[in-house]
């Protein structure tokens, strides 16, 4: 990792993701977006930037890039769509292909994910398929973006059927964290991103998860040391999983953990539950379904509720959930496979398992018990 220091004593931490020839940089630090264009200037990585952005993002930050880029000497345009999982389509993709059409972008040309993990899955999924592929950089505005979804070249869309079932993997050029701008991030999406946080200390990390629990009010108050320390762990473990297993044949599902039960949970909301609320959900299910069947201690269970409780995220499923539904949502979620659920367990704090050996009656009851 280095260390610099701008000129306007911002200090930024840089991780690389070392994947060969598809190896790029996570620059971390706050106000770090003031030196995108001329960092991206210098990559000289395409002649023309699109920057892609939700219409709530662009009115924070879109204009803003858009001078930044334009000063570096860089010829940039703002695109924008509606905010919202709803926009997460096929639909919008061609919609925003066409617009790229229409303005003359070539193979030569970039684009700019700014925004939430929305903007940067599509911007992805856009950039892996548009003239066969075209270079993209993620600048994730959100915490959950932040510590998981910009690294690592996860895109997609959903369908009706269920979420990024249509996707592909694809890596970003580079990757830009600027901790300023959660400032401006609504407070229960900042919550909702330290469920992927904590997913990190439970599933991978016992120190880190001892740290959290240790820096709650500087986190919970934005101190931007601790804010970007824990960003930076967030991506330095994220980076060592995907070097390690770029397309999820085996290790990078412990990232999954909570996300199984999650995504049911989610799916059973209408959508209507914030991601981060039903990943934490997720991770107390599992946490209780590894000490059923024998290969976790309840401390386990207890250590994730007190810090899951600690940073304000959700633990139960909402009685008023259908748990025959929610138990059909497990089987059509993406990470099942061939009719297999697959399930991260807690052995530890810090330490996981996948297995596919979880009897129906210990579903259920993790289901439905409480
Ligand atoms: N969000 C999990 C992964 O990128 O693998």
């Amino acid at each position: 990792m280095n260390h610099r220091t701008n000129s306007e004593d911002t200090v930024e931490q840089t991780i690389q993701v070392g994947l060969d020839e598809r190896s790029y940089p996570i620059t971390i630090g706050m106000g770090i977006n003031r030196y995108v264009g001329t960092r991206l200037q210098a990559m000289g990585l395409a002649k023309r930037y699109a920057i892609i952005s939700d219409d709530r993002v662009a009115s924070l930050y879109g204009q803003q890039l858009l001078e930044i880029l334009c000063d570096a000497g860089l010829a940039c345009e703002l695109i924008t769509f509606p905010h919202g999982e709803a926009s997460k389509r096929l639909d919008t993709i061609e919609q925003l292909a066409s617009n790229l059409a229409e303005r003359g972008f070539d193979r030569k040309d970039g684009l700019v994910a700014l925004g939430g993990g929305v903007t940067g899955d599509m911007t992805g999924f856009l950039a892996s398929i548009y003239m066969r592929g075209i270079p993209f950089i993620q600048i994730p505005t959100s915490l959950l973006a932040q510590v998981d979804s910009s690294v690592g070249g996860k895109t997609g869309v959903d369908l009706p059927q269920g979420k990024n079932l249509v996707g592909t993997f694809y890596q970003p050029r580079a990757v830009f964290i600027d901790t300023e701008v959660l400032k401006t991030l609504p407070r229960d999406e900042f919550i909702g991103g330290m469920a992927e946080v904590i997913k990190y200390g439970a599933s991978i990390d016992t120190d880190f998860f001892s740290w959290l629990a240790h820096k709650r009010e500087a986190i919970l108050g934005l101190e931007p040391q601790a804010i970007a320390t824990m960003i930076r762990r967030c991506c330095e473990l994220k980076a060592q999983v995907v070097e390690q297993d770029e397309r999820e044949g085996g290790l990078r599902r412990i990232l999954n953990f909570g996300h199984t039960i999650g995504h049911a949970v989610e799916a059973a909301s209408g959508y209507q539950l914030n991601h981060g609320f039903a990943v934490a959900i997720g991770m107390r299910a599992v946490a209780e379904l590894a000490v059923r069947i024998g290969m976790a201690d309840s401390s386990v269970v207890a250590a994730i509720v007190q810090l899951l409780q600690a940073f304000h995220l959700p633990t139960e499923i909402p009685p008023e959930f259908d748990r025959a539904s929610l138990r059909a949502y497990l089987s059509i979620d993406k990470k099942t496979v061939g009719g297999r659920i697959f399930f991260v367990l807690p052995e530890q704090i810090g330490k996981v398992c996948i297995t596919d050996q979880i009897g129906e009656e210990d579903i259920a009851t993790v289901l439905g018990a409480r």
